[in-house]
């Protein structure tokens, strides 16, 4: 409703984890390198933890339109974390297309490593990708690092990406994990943003939504700052702060969103409580391939917004058309 006061194409802080509104961050750059890199060069186990509501999921779907572009990889992807053993091998081999109903668990192990000996004898890559891993059992993580044990002499057979909440860490550094812990060969950590980076966020937000930045800012540099203080910087707090300023500051006809307006919102939604913060800043992944991945994964992932958006806008181009056509009728 307010989209047309601000002169928006789009509603610009959608919950929705949408890559076609992923913003690059230092950290988010360096997770999605860590993802892709793992996979493409078949680097086994990699891990991605951060707290609630950094983009870990969004993160994974962009990993996913990565991943689909490319014809030598299946995957499987797995986002509900409470299963038992024999119902998660069910879901893999059911998301890989294989026939799992009525196969009990040997079967099922069988069925999946002869898919993966064949695929691997083509050099073709199979993913298992699991979002919200913190809630996995530990008997489901014992299947898993059986699961990496599939391995020719000189390559894994299924790449694992493992996502989740701070807690994973805190499971995959248990006694009982270790086996595990010792195969991951690459970790990345999602954080919230910092001041500046929030700034930068709701604009990059607000471009993608068609806003136009030559223009009085909707979102002055002091209704930042105040979004970043009851947000703390998480983009799943910002974007809801965001959205109902937007609300707030139609309803008012204001055409900038003032700190009071933010106030008010985190005032409504009790944001004044920060949530404590264990983040000590530092990146795991400095190795320079990773960087070299990082600049290839946010070229290919810019080339592939680019031919969505000159699609959309000819799809666009053809409705106006349509729209021109139909009214001469
Ligand atoms: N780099 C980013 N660019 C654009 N939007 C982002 C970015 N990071 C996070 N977001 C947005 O923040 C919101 C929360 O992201 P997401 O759902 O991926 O978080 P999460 O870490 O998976 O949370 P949870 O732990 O609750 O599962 C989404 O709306 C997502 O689009
Ligand atoms: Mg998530």
């Amino acid at each position: 409703m307010y989209k047309s006061f601000f002169h928006l194409v789009r509603n610009p802080f959608n919950l929705t984890p949408d890559p076609y509104c992923f913003v690059s961050t230092k950290r988010h750059n360096e997770a999605l390198a860590a993802l892709y890199y793992g996979v493409r060069w078949h680097k086994g186990f990699v891990v991605v933890t951060g707290e609630v509501g950094t983009g870990k999921t969004l993160l994974l779907r962009c990993l996913l339109r990565l991943l689909k572009e490319s014809k030598d990889i299946a995957y499987a992807y797995v986002f509900n974390g409470r299963l038992t053993p024999t119902e998660f091998l069910q879901y893999i081999l059911c998301d890989l297309g294989l026939q799992a109903a009525g196969k009990n668990k040997s079967e099922l192990l069988l069925e999946l490593g002869q898919f993966l000996v064949s695929r691997g004898s083509k050099k073709l890559t199979t993913v298992l990708i699991i979002d919200e891993a913190h809630l996995l059992s530990e008997d489901i993580l014992e299947e898993i690092r059986l699961l990496s044990n599939l391995e020719t002499a000189d390559d894994k057979l299924l790449q694992i990406v493992l996502v989740g909440q701070p807690e994973l860490d805190d499971k995959l550094d248990s006694l009982g994990l270790r086996q595990l812990k010792q195969r991951i060969a690459l970790r990345a950590q999602l954080a919230p943003l910092d001041g500046i980076e929030t700034s930068t966020y709701i604009e990059k937000r607000l471009q993608i939504a068609g806003a136009d930045l030559q223009g009085d800012p909707i979102f002055p540099a002091e209704a930042t700052a105040a979004v970043f203080l009851h947000s703390h910087g998480l983009p799943r707090l910002i974007n809801t702060i965001c959205e109902n300023a937007l609300i707030a500051a139609y309803a008012r006809q204001c055409r900038s969103v003032t700190p009071e307006i933010i106030q008010d919102v985190a005032r409504e939604f009790r944001l004044d409580v920060p949530p404590s913060r264990d983040d000590d800043g530092t990146g795991k992944n400095s190795e320079s391939d990773l960087r070299l991945a990082s600049s290839a994964v946010l070229d290919l992932f810019a080339s592939l917004r680019k031919s969505e958006e000159s699609s959309s806008s000819s799809e666009a181009k053809e409705a106006a058309e349509q729209g021109k056509h139909e009214l001469h009728i």
